[in-house]
């Protein structure tokens, strides 16, 4: 049977493959490697994977359906998911389904008029697409160190990154958790710009007991990726309350095409008469994926609950390791947990990496979420950037680990992760390779 395994076990030597992995797609944050069989697992101890998606029959049945209908690009399927999607959410808000995270960001950004010359500020403990949509349009990302209790962006730090080319900050509600809005959104209206909230972990989430989609920023994009809280293999969701962004994503997600196919082959006007009026993309969510997302949409409170519920879990049984456990959220509000993310303390003597490898000799795959933007080639090359130049975020990856955590482990699944977990740093003995360079980050850490 095929498995879902993490990069970490992408990292074994060979010889411990029985078959090569398969990726399932390019992404380079892909937590999928599809393999045939894993030398790591038997029958008593099956390799548990960093996440799986949670598709049930209802699931199936919908696509199913779709199949039959006729009907597979977007269509009536995918309007209801726009339809219940924003109702989920509530406040009004219109929701435009797309094909990724990534591909909504875009259309967002095109439609508030960012283009070259411009900046844009975000955060470097994120995922490449949230500033590479940035560079999409020519303009520049401008990074903000985060905080380091929850590893989202500083709001202390982003007034001294405005400068007269700043458009719009793009805060990341890292793992699941609600960045501090209320002074990003002061902050923006101060100086004019706009914020569009990169929300790819935060269905749902809260902040001050309002949905993320629901504030009031100008635009939230959502990713259904396959392994976020509801999914739909690969999609995602512009959520906005400003008719003229959403006027503007509607059509530049097709082609720039002033109907969309539904229209041409549903209403009474001749279905070759459309007009373009943009060079637009090719960003729409199909039918076939948007039956997914409506069933995974009414398991999302559920699915929410055992997260939380696998996550204070964690905490519990954590508290007393060599680790500094994941933020909470503020009283009353909701965590999505769709990250569960840990970080080593400076004195176990345990690099992180020997820390994944011991878990994945235990047949449990870990990751780490993110290598932070400015330690990749192209966004250190590009801009200059040094690992010190954002030393929270340098600090914070140096020790993250994040454990599994979905709804498909069972009780006795996450036993074994939390039994590994402790067994690994009960036991850790061997030097940090990199004490030099965490010290100078951390002393850094004031600046
Ligand atoms: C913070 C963040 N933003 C954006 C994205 C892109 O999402 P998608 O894969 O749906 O394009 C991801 C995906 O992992 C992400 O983690």
């Amino acid at each position: 049977m095929p498995r879902a395994v993490d990069d970490a076990v992408n990292d074994f030597p060979r010889s411990q493959i029985a078959s090569p992995p398969r990726p399932l797609s390019i992404a380079s944050h892909l937590f999928f490697i599809q393999t045939d069989t894993v030398s790591l697992e038997n029958d008593m101890n099956p390799f548990l994977p960093f996440a799986l998606p949670d598709i049930g029959e209802e699931e199936i049945a919908e696509v199913v359906d779709s199949l039959r209908s006729g009907w597979l690009t977007t269509g009536q399927k995918t309007q209801r998911f726009e339809q219940e999607f924003a109702e989920f959410l509530g406040g009004n808000v219109q929701a435009l389904a797309v094909n990724s995270a990534t591909a909504g960001l875009h259309l967002v950004l095109e439609a508030i008029g960012i283009g070259p010359g411009d900046e844009v500020i975000t955060t470097p403990y994120t995922f490449t697409a949230t500033a590479g949509v940035i560079r999409h349009l020519g303009a520049d990302p401008v990074l903000v160190d985060i905080d380091p209790r929850t590893f989202n962006l500083d709001p202390e730090k982003i007034e001294r990154a405005i400068t007269p080319r700043t458009k719009a900050i793009m805060p990341v509600h890292f793992a699941g958790l609600a960045c501090e809005m209320d002074p990003i959104i002061a902050l923006a209206r101060k100086h004019g710009l706009k914020v569009i909230e990169d929300a790819a972990h935060a269905l749902p989430t809260t902040y001050n007991g309002r949905l993320i989609g629901t504030l009031d920023s100008d635009a939230t994009v959502f990713s259904f990726y396959a392994t976020k809280t509801i999914t739909t293999g690969e999609g995602g969701m512009i959520v906005t309350r400003n008719e003229e962004i959403a006027q503007r994503c509607r059509v530049m997600r097709l082609h720039g095409i002033s109907r969309d196919a539904f229209d041409r082959y549903t209403s009474t006007k001749p279905a070759w008469q459309y007009e373009v009026i943009a060079p637009g993309f090719k960003y729409n969510l199909t039918d076939l994926a948007s039956s997914i997302g409506l069933q995974q949409l009414k398991k999302a409170w559920r699915f929410q609950g055992r997260r939380a519920e696998m996550a204070a879990r964690y905490d519990a049984e954590l508290v007393d390791l060599p680790v500094i456990l994941p933020p909470q959220p503020q009283d009353g509000d909701l965590h999505s947990w769709h990250l569960y993310v840990i970080r080593l303390d400076h004195d176990v003597q345990l690099s992180r990496a020997e820390f994944i490898q011991q878990m994945a000799e235990r047949g449990i795959g870990c990751s780490v979420h993110f290598i932070p933007l400015h330690l990749h080639p192209y966004w250190r090359d590009t801009y200059n950037l040094q690992p010190h130049h954002f030393p929270v975020s340098w600090l914070a990856y140096e020790r993250a680990v994040s454990l599994p955590l979905y709804t498909k482990m069972t009780d006795a699944d996450q036993s074994r992760v939390i039994n590994a977990v402790k067994e690994i740093l009960g036991r850790s003995a061997v030097a940090t390779e990199n004490a030099a360079e965490l010290e100078f980050a951390a002393s850094s850490f004031s600046a």
